[in-house]
């Protein structure tokens, strides 16, 4: 199974192709969204998932959405549609905010085909930044190998390259690193209750890079008998002032981190800060179904994500190299 062969998403004529990330690693199959609605259900049941690859998918959704009405009326019904499907990821909707702008100033006969420019012209953007990431990435890595053994990076859900377009955002260091030939290992933690960190697994087997799968609640253990060098994660959502909302049970690997002096590094691309949003307060944190739990008709609490206080941050890896979480004004656009 290579990269090239289940890419997260591709164009198909007048469709797209997506990975269905809701049926791995048990089986990598194709599936083709040809209408809005196709969009909004791969969004809304995670068929799709990971902020950038989120926000790439409602692009192509809003050209789907266009294809036999382009009118304003129908763009903001298409609009409204794909922003109702998850809450957190901010770039959902800093995607579908682009393409109103543009699409706002084109023609109506020509809307449909500005929009296909527009989505791919997204995605193409995605795969650049992941990939500046994964230099700027790679440089603290290269940085902090001690030499005797790998680099051990924990890393949690998946924030890899099925996450996004392509190379994946935490994960794009980790790649650099195994092709730049700088040993790195990886501690995969599982991420109940939807165990993403599978996801995770399987697209490291992929790629070759050696890892370890482990239960989200032997995250401390690890870091205390030392043998987690750091952890890098990915981001939902991050405030202007650096606070970061990812997958529930981040928080607490960053504690878990800042207690036993194990550098906690954001990677994410500039899609991703919500420079309108000042703290973490603020971020819209997506409760999801009791059932993912499989508790029977006990109260269920599902919250799918958390917020780490900027000050557990060691730095936030973007497209525009490495900040502290005090200095993301620099790259306010
Ligand atoms: O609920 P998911 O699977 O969409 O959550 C994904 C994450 O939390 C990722 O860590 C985050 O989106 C960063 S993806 C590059």
């Amino acid at each position: 199974m290579s990269q090239t062969q289940y890419p997260t998403l591709t164009e198909d004529h007048s469709a797209i192709l997506i990975l269905d990330q809701t049926r791995l690693p048990r089986e990598a199959v194709m599936l083709r969204l040809a209408t809005l609605e196709d969009a909004a259900h791969a969004i809304r049941v995670m068929q799709v998932r990971g902020a950038p690859l989120i926000g790439a998918t409602a692009a192509y959704g809003v050209a789907l959405g266009l294809a036999d009405d382009a009118s304003d009326a129908r763009l903001q019904h298409v609009i409204d549609t794909l922003a109702a499907t998850r809450p957190t990821a901010i770039n959902l909707h800093w995607a579908l905010e682009r393409m109103r702008r543009v699409l706002q100033e084109s023609a109506l006969a020509t809307r449909r085909d500005v929009a296909w420019t527009e989505a791919r012209a997204i995605a193409t953007a995605d795969k650049a930044a992941n990939a500046a990431i994964g230099r700027h990435g790679l440089e603290l890595l290269q940085t902090m190998w001690q030499g005797e053994r790998p680099i051990n990076v924990m890393t949690h859900c998946n924030a890899g390259r099925l996450a996004t377009v392509e190379h994946g955002t935490a994960l794009a260091p980790v790649y650099a690193a195994h092709t730049a030939g700088l040993p790195v290992h990886v501690w995969v933690s599982e991420t109940r209750p939807r165990g993403q960190g599978l996801l995770t697994a399987w697209e490291l087997r992929e790629a070759g890079v050696p890892h370890t799968l482990l239960a989200d609640n032997a995250a401390g253990l690890l870091m205390m008998q030392g043998r987690v060098d750091l952890v890098i994660v990915g981001a939902d959502r991050i405030a202007a002032n650096g606070d970061t909302a990812n997958k529930v049970g981040t928080y607490l690997k960053a504690l878990a981190a800042r207690a036993h002096g194990v550098p906690f590094y954001v990677a994410a691309p500039l899609s991703t800060i919500d420079f309108a949003c000042p703290s973490g307060d603020a971020i819209p944190i997506e409760e999801r179904a009791a059932d993912e739990l499989g508790a029977g008709d006990t109260p269920v609490a599902n919250p799918a994500f958390d917020v780490t206080p900027a000050t557990l941050i060691s730095g936030i890896v973007s497209e525009r190299g490495i900040a502290q979480a005090s200095e993301l004004g620099q790259w306010k656009p």
